[in-house]
């Protein structure tokens, strides 16, 4: 495919102050001499910033690093990742057109672009808001056909599905990302055969999808000084009840009855709706450690100082702490130890607290008294 720069371009570019900062910090990063390094980065910066790569971008990245335009522009044209074109101002289509994709439907995905947005990729829809292309195998075969929509991957889509999706973004919304058929990831349709007691620990959204929620900045143009929602992700998308009272930001995904038994299988095993799992409630916390000093959290197994310190911040000290949580409230913890979800449940820190809280010792625990864990 011939990539060159758009014919209309605007005057002059700008990194906006913060992303100026966030540039020179990737520069900084390479040795005197090596600046032009930094080329990708700053250009996905550039276009994350306007939503496409125009010629005063390339040309003001070029200026920062001390490169000829012309090697700037090499970069630009070879990679597809860069827009080279103008993009919908909400949110530009990549379908993914590959053989997987391909056969389970990509063909009527381009289809509803071709109606909704634009007859031909890389066209402007006529109010401006959406642009769409075919891309190559993004990766996520298993879940085809599948669309990527600016940072996020939309999966298992049907063409009514893709519509709903589209009429979300219309409506000013954002769709939650991830499997659009009740799929948890990528696991077979008819339900888990190996390593079934994951489900019951396991966070509400898989984590491509919980970090896309936490992030929120599926389809933003990045100015530099965003702050990550980073909300609590179990609460990012109302329940059903609470949809209904007030509009949700982040919609959640079109979701069809199950038409076969194989569907209704796996709906009620990895439903995001319907995922049994407990309702979270913080436990009481502590401001400090008692005046008898901090049980070493460390001597559970699946605690590292990291992780101690994380407990600490929350107000964790203590074993019996640990002991004491219900169900709940383990659920709450798991949901807020960021960077550490799901520990406390995968590595069952209630048996070992209970154990450690009367003064015994777990295996584990031995261990590290003898100094065999570091
Ligand atoms: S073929 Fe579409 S994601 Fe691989």
């Amino acid at each position: 495919m011939l990539r060159r720069l758009h014919h209309t371009q605007p005057d002059s570019f700008a990194f906006t102050a913060a992303n100026l900062k966030w540039a020179e910090a990737q520069i900084a990063k390479y040795p005197e001499g090596r600046q032009a390094s930094a080329v990708i980065p700053l250009l996905w910066r550039a276009q994350e910033q306007e939503g496409w790569l125009t010629r005063p971008a390339i040309e003001a990245v070029g200026d920062m690093l001390g490169m000829a335009h012309i090697r700037v522009l090499e970069v630009a044209t070879f990679y597809f990742m860069y827009q080279l074109q103008p993009v919908g101002s909400v949110a530009h289509i990549q379908v993914c057109g590959t053989t997987t994709c391909m056969i389970c439907g990509a063909e009527d995905l381009i289809s509803i672009c071709r109606e909704l947005i634009a007859p031909n990729a890389h066209e402007l829809s006529a109010d401006g808001k959406f642009s769409w292309e075919e891309v190559e195998c993004l990766g996520a075969c298993t879940n085809a056909p599948m669309v990527q929509i600016g940072k996020d991957f939309y999966e298992d889509l049907t063409a009514d599905k893709f519509r709903a999706i589209m009429a979300t973004l219309a409506n000013g919304e954002v769709p939650l990302p991830g499997p659009q058929n009740g799929r948890y990831a990528a696991e077979p349709l008819s339900g888990l055969t190996s390593l079934t007691d994951f489900e019951s620990g396991r966070a509400r959204y898989n984590a491509s999808v919980d970090r896309a929620v936490a992030f929120g900045d599926t389809i933003k143009r990045i100015q530099g000084d965003e702050v990550p929602i980073l909300k609590s992700r179990t609460k990012a998308v109302p329940k059903p009840a609470e949809a209904k009272a007030k509009p949700a930001t982040r919609a959640k995904p079109a979701s069809d009855a199950p038409a076969t038994t194989k569907e209704a299988v796996a709906k009620s095993a990895f439903g995001q709706a319907d995922s049994g799992k407990p309702k979270d409630i913080k436990p009481a916390m502590l401001k400090s450690a008692r005046d008898t000093g901090a049980d070493d959290l460390k001597r559970i197994k699946g605690v590292g100082p990291k992780l101690e310190t994380l407990l600490n911040s929350l107000g964790v000290w203590h074993f019996d702490q640990i002991a004491g949580w219900s169900s709940e409230e383990i659920a709450w913890v798991d949901e807020n130890l960021t960077g550490f979800r799901g520990r406390v449940s995968r590595d069952d820190w209630q048996a070992q607290a209970k154990i450690l809280a009367s003064g015994g010792e777990t295996e584990f625990s031995r261990k590290v008294k003898k100094g065999g864990v570091y």
